[in-house]
């Protein structure tokens, strides 16, 4: 089974697929959390707003997440103190306690039944070597005048040896709240087209053209909340970010499990939480995350959670399992707000560094804020045309250099590989009289081939083998097996080769 968020209805309604040139106030681009968050709130104060959804609603990211609700994001408060002061860090620890607070406003205004759920969250290490990491972000913590607690007492199935909780925390089914937002927009004379690809976004005098299936949107305002923004120019967030991908397995176990959400410091990524299947308790362990496009085996990804599955509950059986991409920006914070100071009216949110839940809520206010011209609380700790000294100079120096490798070493390197060398069900890059060639070999040997290039700004691909996909190491774009696109930035299919090349 894939991600259970998915399973529990098999799809939400919809206005259907674009068909017809239309206009709005504002045009919402991606149909996750993000855009339909931001949907609801617009239509509330009052404006048209189309949203355009490549595939089904909450299928991307939204539909694979974890689905934490929280303010503890990582060690982020030393750092955000330590790089930005203690005022930013209190104003972001503000911002996503409004956005949970927002969220459960929400629920109990629409009757929402989406699991929700106030638990603790807590951030743990069993690693000697970081516990100083522990001290430090609980230093940055009383400092800003959080009320956290550091303990080593936890209802996990193992010993901590340090562990920071915050109280008032929540947990939900994605798939559901946005069920109910979605509801709300429907019968409030939103519409919502699915299967609608959108090409490009121009401006025309004072106004914007949303070109998608061979039809046009007009809309004053436009936002960008497909997860990776597909417009290159003038924005660059294709240069400020790097998308992560992990892994999520759901076990049911006989065992007591834990009431609380938990992450721990050390490396590989471990998260817990619970969650209501088919009226059953089960877990769902989280991590083993890797940048997207690198290449890796199922034994590098799912197994790394599947082992510590059964050393933890021997009974444990799984039920499903799914990954997950999600966009990393340099300095850990989202971009959220205009889009370039060069467009007017364009808005972005993206590049959540895996905290989407909280700080999709987030997003959707600053952005209807901006456009109500209401002025925004928390728009400058977002700012998305923030130019900012990059802190964070090694993830920035590793971005260059996987691009570069990407985009001119391994399209020039001798590929070693021969067809005869692809095992049945896997894939991997070969060389045809010069030039690369990916092959996908299926179950009865057939094989698939394309042209492993990828369509977004020509990164050479990576075969991922824990999913059967063909990821881009530059900016994180995935393909399937065949060659379709399946997340961006890039939005074409991959060019398909002859079978018998
Ligand atoms: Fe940018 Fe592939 S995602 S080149």
């Amino acid at each position: 089974m894939n991600s259970i968020w998915l399973e529990s209805k098999k799809k939400i309604e919809s206005s259907g697929k674009l068909e017809e040139d239309t206009s709005a106030d504002v045009c919402i681009i991606g149909g996750g959390i993000v855009g339909i968050t931001t949907a609801y709130y617009l239509i509330k104060s009052g404006y048209k707003v189309v949203v355009l959804e490549k595939n089904e609603i909450a299928n991307g990211v939204t539909g694979h997440t974890t689905a934490k609700i929280t303010s503890q994001h990582g060690l982020i408060y030393s750092y955000l103190s330590e790089k930005y002061g203690i005022n930013f860090a209190k104003k972001y620890f503000e911002a996503n306690e409004d956005g949970i607070k927002n969220i459960k406003d929400i629920i109990d205004e629409n009757g929402v039944a989406c699991d929700f759920e106030e638990t603790e969250s807590y951030i743990y290490t069993n690693n000697e070597s970081d516990i100083n990491k522990i001290d430090k972000e609980m230093d940055a913590l009383k400092y800003i005048n959080i009320d956290a607690e550091k303990t080593n007492k936890t209802d996990l199935p193992f010993n901590v040896l340090s562990t920071i909780k915050f109280k008032n925390q929540a947990k939900f089914n994605p798939f559901k709240y946005v069920s109910g937002l979605v509801k709300y927009i429907l019968n409030n004379k939103g519409r919502i087209y699915t299967n609608t690809l959108c090409m490009d976004v121009k401006k025309e005098n004072d106004e914007y053209v949303v070109y998608a299936n061979n039809n046009k949107v007009y809309a004053k305002y436009v936002v960008l909340a497909s997860q990776y923004p597909f417009l290159k120019i003038p924005g660059f967030y294709f240069a400020k970010m790097y998308q992560e991908s992990s892994y999520v397995i759901a076990i049911k176990t006989e065992n007591d499990l834990p009431k609380g959400m938990y992450i721990n410091v050390e490396q590989p990524t471990l998260s817990f939480r619970t969650a209501n299947f088919d009226g059953k308790n089960i877990l769902l362990i989280g991590g083993a995350g890797h940048k997207t496009g690198k290449k890796v085996t199922y034994e590098e990804t799912y197994k790394i959670l599947e082992d510590k599955a059964k050393e933890l509950y021997k009974d444990s059986r799984v039920i499903a399992r799914w990954s997950i991409r999600d966009a990393v920006t340099l300095d850990k914070i989202a971009y959220i707000g205009e889009y370039s100071n060069l467009l007017p009216n364009l808005y972005v949110a993206t590049g959540f560094n895996k905290w989407g839940m909280t700080t999709s809520n987030i997003a959707a206010n600053i952005i209807t804020d901006k456009i109500k011209s209401d002025g925004s609380v928390y728009g400058e700790i977002f700012k998305s045309t923030r130019f900012k000294p990059i802190e964070n100079k090694d993830e920035m120096k590793n971005m260059i250099v996987d691009s570069t490798k990407s985009l001119v070493v391994e399209r020039i390197k001798k590929k070693e590989l021969e067809i005869k060398d692809i095992k049945e069900n896997s894939g991997g890059i070969i060389e045809i009289d010069g030039e690369k060639v990916g092959v996908y070999k299926n179950e009865e040997g057939k094989n698939y081939l394309i042209k492993p290039v990828c369509t977004h700004l020509g990164c050479m691909l990576e075969w991922n083998d824990a999913d059967k996909t063909w990821d881009c190491p530059c900016h994180g774009s995935r393909f399937d097996k065949f060659g379709k696109n399946i997340l961006g930035p890039a939005i074409k299919d991959l060019e398909i080769y002859s079978i018998d090349k």
